[in-house]
Order: structure tokens, then C-alpha cells, then sequence
């Protein structure tokens, strides 16, 4: 089944707390928590008040997509905030292993995002380590930018990869999922969809539980073979 996120950071902040709740009702399945140091990427986003906002009035849980440098001096901050998926990217990470093993011994899932230019060798002793890699689509730090093409291949790869390890490894994508995009990402082997600017909060809030039904049942990976 395909997992949906809404990247909270595309949400219109005027009607905040409706729209979670027309979200929740809409059966999303994770809350993407975009943050930003302004030095790893060159823009800001969300926090940790954010989240312990959201943990008052949903149960639905969070994750920390955390785009910031040397990002394991945040793991336990975030973790503390409620994230139940900690993903700091590979390219801002002098030991991922060790930070790995961090996230997990906070009882939290690993994940680790990487890049459109990173190659996936980057992965390839670690993912005994792993629950959940998020691939860029967009290089990170702002929403609306357009699927860098080369990342459909680069995903289908990965999922080869990670089948051949026989693991369960959940594939994020980020970055310009929408109804044009979403087909082929699923196909080539992604289960978690970040839907952001242009893939749900383009629609009104009523049409959120059709637009997220139509992602969750698109045809998946496994129904290639
Ligand atoms: C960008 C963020 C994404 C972004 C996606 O760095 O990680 O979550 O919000 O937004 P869209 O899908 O509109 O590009
Ligand atoms: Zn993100």
C-alpha cells in the first residue's frame, strides 16, 4: 500500500488547525516535517513548536526531514519533539552509521534522504541500518521546484537494491509528486509520497480524501512483475 505524507510546510499557516483536521479525515499517513538551518539549504521552514503543536490535536504520526548541517546534533531534539522518523541527509553526515544507530536507539526509524545528484553507492553498507530512504526529486529547501528527471531511474535502481538485500526499506519521494509525476514514481518503486504545493494543496480541502485515495491505490511497484 502507498503511504501518504502531506509536507506540512506547503500548508496554507492562515487555516492551520482545520486543515490537519480535514487531513486526518482524509487518511493521510504521516505528517512531513520539513526543517531548515538556512545553511544546508538556503531557506527556513519548520520547527520543533510546529510539531508539538500538531501532537496537541492529531494522533497521525511525524517525521523530521532535517535539511541542516552536521544534523545529528538535532536527533534527539527532534526525536524529543515527536518525530517517529528521523531523516537527516547522507551528504551532511561524517558517520551514518553511528547516526543511524542513534535514531533506532531512541526507539525512533532511520531514514536518510538524499540529494538528485548523490549516487546510491552512498548506501550500500548501511542498509542493515535503514527503515526509510527519502529520495530527492528537487535538490531540498524550497517547495514548487520542478522533478529533476534522472531521479525516476535512480529510484527503480534503489528498489532493485534494496530487494536484492531482501529488507523492508520504505522509498520517500520528495519533491514534486503530483498527479503528472506520481504514476511513474510508484511504478519504479516508491511507497512513501510526499505531497506537497503542487500534488494536494493545489485542490480545496474537501476534494483531500479523493485526491489521497487516487495516490493511495495508484498501481505499485510489485504490480510490474
Ligand atoms: C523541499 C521539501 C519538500 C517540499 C515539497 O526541500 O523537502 O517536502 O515541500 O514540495 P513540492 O512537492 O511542492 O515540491
Ligand atoms: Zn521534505
Amino acid at each position: 500500500m502507498i503511504k501518504i505524507a502531506p509536507s506540512v510546510m506547503c500548508i496554507d499557516l492562515l487555516d492551520f488547525q482545520n486543515q490537519l483536521r480535514q487531513l486526518d479525515a482524509a487518511g493521510i499517513d504521516l505528517y512531513h516535517i520539513d526543517i531548515m538551518d538556512g545553511h544546508y539549504v538556503p531557506n527556513f521552514a519548520l520547527n520543533a513548536d510546529v510539531m508539538r503543536s500538531i501532537a496537541k490535536v492529531s494522533k497521525t504520526p511525524m517525521d523530521a526531514h532535517i535539511m541542516a548541517t552536521n544534523p545529528t546534533q538535532y536527533i534527539d531534539f527532534f526525536a524529543e519533539a515527536g518525530a517517529e522518523i528521523i531523516i537527516p541527509h547522507l551528504e551532511a553526515l561524517l558517520h551514518p552509521v553511528r547516526a543511524l544507530r542513534q535514531i533506532r536507539s531512541l526507539g525512533k526509524k532511520a531514514g536518510i534522504a538524499i540529494n538528485p545528484a548523490t549516487p546510491l553507492s552512498g548506501l550500500e553498507y548501511m542498509l542493515e541500518f535503514l527503515d526509510l530512504v527519502c529520495v530527492m526529486t528537487v535538490d531540498p529547501g524550497f517547495a514548487g521546484q520542478s522533478l529533476i528527471p534522472s531521479t525516476l531511474g535512480k529510484i527503480a535502481r534503489l528498489r532493485e537494491m534494496i530487494d536484492a538485500s531482501g529488507r523492508e526499506i520504505d522509498i520517500m519521494v520528495d519533491g514534486q509528486v503530483k498527479e503528472e509525476t506520481a504514476p511513474e514514481l510508484v511504478r519504479a518503486g516508491a511507497n512513501v509520497l510526499i505531497l506537497g504545493s503542487s500534488g494536494l494543496f493545489s485542490h480545496p480541502p474537501e476534494d483531500y480524501r479523493a485526491v489521497i485515495d487516487h495516490y493511495k491505490n495508484l498501481p505499485g511497484y510489485r504490480s510490474n512483475s
